[in-house]
């Protein structure tokens, strides 16, 4: 065995992510951007040298997982889920537990629980937020933001949710910080079993082949109850929802008809 399929099963070994369900090209391209700052010439000789250098190894990590957020990403979508499916659910379930997949930074899970707030439903919400990447799952706790990533935050919210932390940087109030549980979870492996009102995944699907993500959304749809709604990124779509009983209300917003 050499070349690529040699350094994926020792990576898999080593650190149980799997490069085989991320798109092939994209993937192969970035680890040869990754190599090429070494001065890595083949597959083998890179394996080598992660092994024997942890920060190496960690920076590489963090390099493969792409952590672009931001806060209200998507506005249309933020306003999609305060307007109708928040209240939606709230109607039906008198509570709301939320789940969000591959949070990176904590951008998203955060500006659910800020919005929460402003409608008056702290007291009812729930969130639970995962990502693969350990860093960023720190960051997420930290939840210490440079004032550009504030940018998109409203400037009502700015007032009230953060406070200066340092010349450019912003800490979320702990009554926001509170309402989030962060855990670091791969979701390629095997998934806990609960139940959820509202389940997001945004902005990973674009990075995992198409049988990939099909496999990942079944097991997605056995953690939301049937009328929940599951979000995705705006820039993605799902081929055939009706197959995972999933029906489409909103660009990006699916319902769980079945
Ligand atoms: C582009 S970010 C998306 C962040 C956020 N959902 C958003 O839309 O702004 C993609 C995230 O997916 C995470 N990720 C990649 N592979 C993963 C896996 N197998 N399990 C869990 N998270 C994963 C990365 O660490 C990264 O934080």
């Amino acid at each position: 065995m050499s070349g690529f399929s040699y350094f994926r099963d020792k990576f898999y070994e080593k650190t149980g992510l799997d490069l085989d369900c991320y798109k092939e090209g994209q993937m192969q391209r970035r680890i040869k951007q990754f190599m090429q700052r070494y001065k890595a010439e083949s597959y083998a000789h890179f394996w080598n040298l992660l092994e024997k250098n942890v920060e190496i190894m960690n920076s590489f990590k963090s390099y493969l997982t792409i952590n672009t957020s931001s806060f209200f990403r998507d506005p249309q979508i933020y306003s999609a889920l305060q307007e109708k499916i928040i209240p939606a659910i709230v109607k039906q379930f008198k509570k709301i537990e939320i789940w969000s997949a591959a949070c990176s930074t904590g951008e998203e899970p955060y500006s659910l629980a800020m919005m929460l707030t402003e409608m008056g439903l702290a007291a009812k919400s729930r969130i639970e937020a995962t990502d693969l990447d350990y860093e960023a799952i720190k960051a997420a706790k930290t939840a210490i933001y440079h004032e550009k990533q504030l940018e998109p935050v409203p400037q009502e919210y700015r007032h009230k949710y953060f406070c200066r932390k340092g010349e450019h940087q912003y800490e979320l109030c702990p009554e926001i910080k509170r309402m989030v549980i962060f855990k670091r979870a791969n979701l390629l492996k095997t998934m806990e079993r609960k139940d959820y009102h509202l389940l997001l995944c945004r902005n990973l699907f674009i990075y995992l082949k198409p049988q990939v993500q099909e496999r990942l959304l079944s097991s997605f749809m056995k953690n939301l109850l049937q009328g929940g709604f599951f979000v995705i990124g705006s820039a993605e779509y799902i081929s055939s929802p009706a197959k995972f009983g999933l029906e489409k209300v909103e660009h990006a917003i699916y319902r769980r008809v079945k």
